[in-house]
């Protein structure tokens, strides 16, 4: 379409408190911009220019996956929003048209209000317009004032309103559309003359309406939305609604929520219908569950992958992993990145696996520590199995066999294999290879001396 994007994220988020600008503070698993942008990218304009400042680098670095659809433009100094938009306007292609400025800390706006927006500035054929909103607490936010008639005159901002402005209930979401040819004249003719000493994007208002302009406004039906993200309170309010929502919407699509306001999944995450999830989960980033899982109370899955029907018991964590069809996993059980557990495998608990492989059946049901490992199918490893795949110097492999049987308390010394079919008796410490089909014991052999308790007690007497 034939507009410019103007988004801006260069301010530093003083009320956020922080180290880290506020555009890339998370909010449901993603940096807060990223919200802004995927309006923008929806939105398809021809142009979608982004300016930033204060840790800019940090910005274009997190959205470098998209940086050809992106013009990031430098606000050198952060003197204010309208200083941020004249940053852009020498990247603009063109001296025509419309451009929609958007800010960076306002994340939940839905992309139908500005279409809406976008369609009424056309309609109307508006040099400016507006997207304002009626809040219930409008502390914080520009006022937008109005004559008698209802004609917009001009917006304040809440530190230089005066007690009527501030009892005034619609404000400015800061979503604007204005013509390019007036928002050049605009631009030139701001002054800081505010008590926050910075260049308001909203006084081109008060400009317009001193060049006999009338400005048009379109009040959004969703006042929640446009919530401005300026302090951690905020961030809380909306990470809590967004996260809402999305339970909401895996519901929708048949995913059992137990317990929507105690459920914590990203954005990013998919699901499959028939799954459970239960509360006080955690999924994050690009995992993904298939159909008919249980996730049961305290897991934690990031960037995984979840077949069907797996069942994950409570408070196990799950990292950069592949969990296949029908596998179980926990209670409390820890899969750390590049873990594979195979169709039915079964890992229990207080079982950490790191790279490993676990094939088809396998079971590891208590106290494992598997790195570096492949399993074969329908092996046991039994209670307490370690391997021991790092000398202090390098990582080394353990491979076992199809259907080999490990018993408890056994330490894999890497590199090793265990051959097919093979038994490790328990409390082994293996340090070569076992062939196919083999035992292999590596205990000292018990000595029992009878009688000894009595000739003990007799010692202890004279
Ligand atoms: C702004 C509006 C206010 C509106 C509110 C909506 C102005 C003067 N005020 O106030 O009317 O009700 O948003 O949430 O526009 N930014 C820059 N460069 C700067 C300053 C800010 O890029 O020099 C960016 C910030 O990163 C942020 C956005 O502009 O994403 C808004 O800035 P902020 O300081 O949060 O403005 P508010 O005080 O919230
Ligand atoms: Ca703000």
């Amino acid at each position: 379409m034939d507009f410019t994007i103007i988004l801006l994220a260069a301010g530093k988020g003083t009320r956020m408190k922080s180290g880290t600008v506020k555009v890339l503070h998370p909010l449901a698993g993603r940096p807060m911009l990223a919200y802004g942008l995927d309006l923008a990218f929806g939105l398809g304009p021809a142009q979608i220019l982004v300016v930033i400042g204060y840790q800019a680098e940090r910005v274009q670095e997190a959205f470098s996956g998209q940086a050809s659809r992106i013009t990031w433009v430098l606000q050198p100094e952060q003197k204010g929003t309208a200083d941020a938009v004249r940053c852009a306007v020498p990247f603009l292609n063109k001296t025509r048209g419309t451009v929609l400025i958007h800010y960076g800390d306002v994340p939940l706006l839905r992309m139908d209000s500005l279409t809406r927006l976008l369609q009424e500035h056309r309609e109307r054929k508006s040099k400016l317009t507006f997207l304002t909103a009626v809040l219930e607490n409008p502390k914080g936010y520009g006022r937008i004032i109005r004559d008698e008639t209802g004609r917009l005159l001009r917006i304040v901002e809440e530190a230089d309103a005066r007690d009527r402005e501030r009892a005034v209930r619609e404000i400015n979401t800061g979503i604007t559309c204005v013509e390019v040819p007036f928002l050049l004249e605009a631009l030139k003719n701001l002054e800081a003359d505010n008590a926050q000493r910075e260049y308001y994007l909203t006084d081109i208002a008060a400009y317009g309406v001193s060049q006999g302009l009338r400005i048009a406004s379109v009040i959004t039906d969703d006042p929640f939305r446009a919530l401005g993200i300026n302090t951690r309170k905020d961030l809380a309010e909306a990470e809590k609604s967004i996260r809402l929502e999305i339970c909401e919407r895996w519901a929708l699509e048949g995913v059992t929520v137990v317990d929507p306001h105690q459920t914590y999944i990203d954005s990013t995450v998919t699901l499959e219908p028939d799954t459970r999830v239960e509360p006080n989960s955690h999924l994050r980033g690009l995992t993904r569950v298939g159909r008919g899982c249980l996730i049961e109370t305290g897991t934690v899955i990031t960037d995984s992958t979840i077949g069907s029907q797996v069942h994950v018991k409570p408070y196990s964590i799950i990292q950069e992993s592949q969990v296949d069809d029908r596998a179980v996993v926990g209670p409390m059980a820890h899969l750390r990145p590049g873990t594979v557990l195979e169709k039915e495998a079964r890992v229990g608990n207080f079982v950490e696996i790191k790279k490993s492989r676990v094939g088809e059946r396998s079971k590891a049901a208590h106290l494992t520590y598997l790195g570096d490992s492949e399993i074969g199918k329908d092996v046991n490893v039994g209670c307490g199995t370690i391997t021991c795949n790092y000398d202090g110097v390098a990582k080394h492999r353990t491979v076992v066999e199809d259907n080999a049987f490990i018993g408890s308390d056994t330490q894999l010394v890497a590199p090793v294999r265990i051959g097919r079919g093979s038994y490790i008796g328990s409390g082994s410490t293996i340090t070569r290879d076992v062939p196919p089909d083999s035992l292999a014991v590596s205990r000292s052999r018990q000595k029992v001396i009878e009688g000894w308790t009595a000739q003990k007690g007799k010692r202890k007497k004279t």
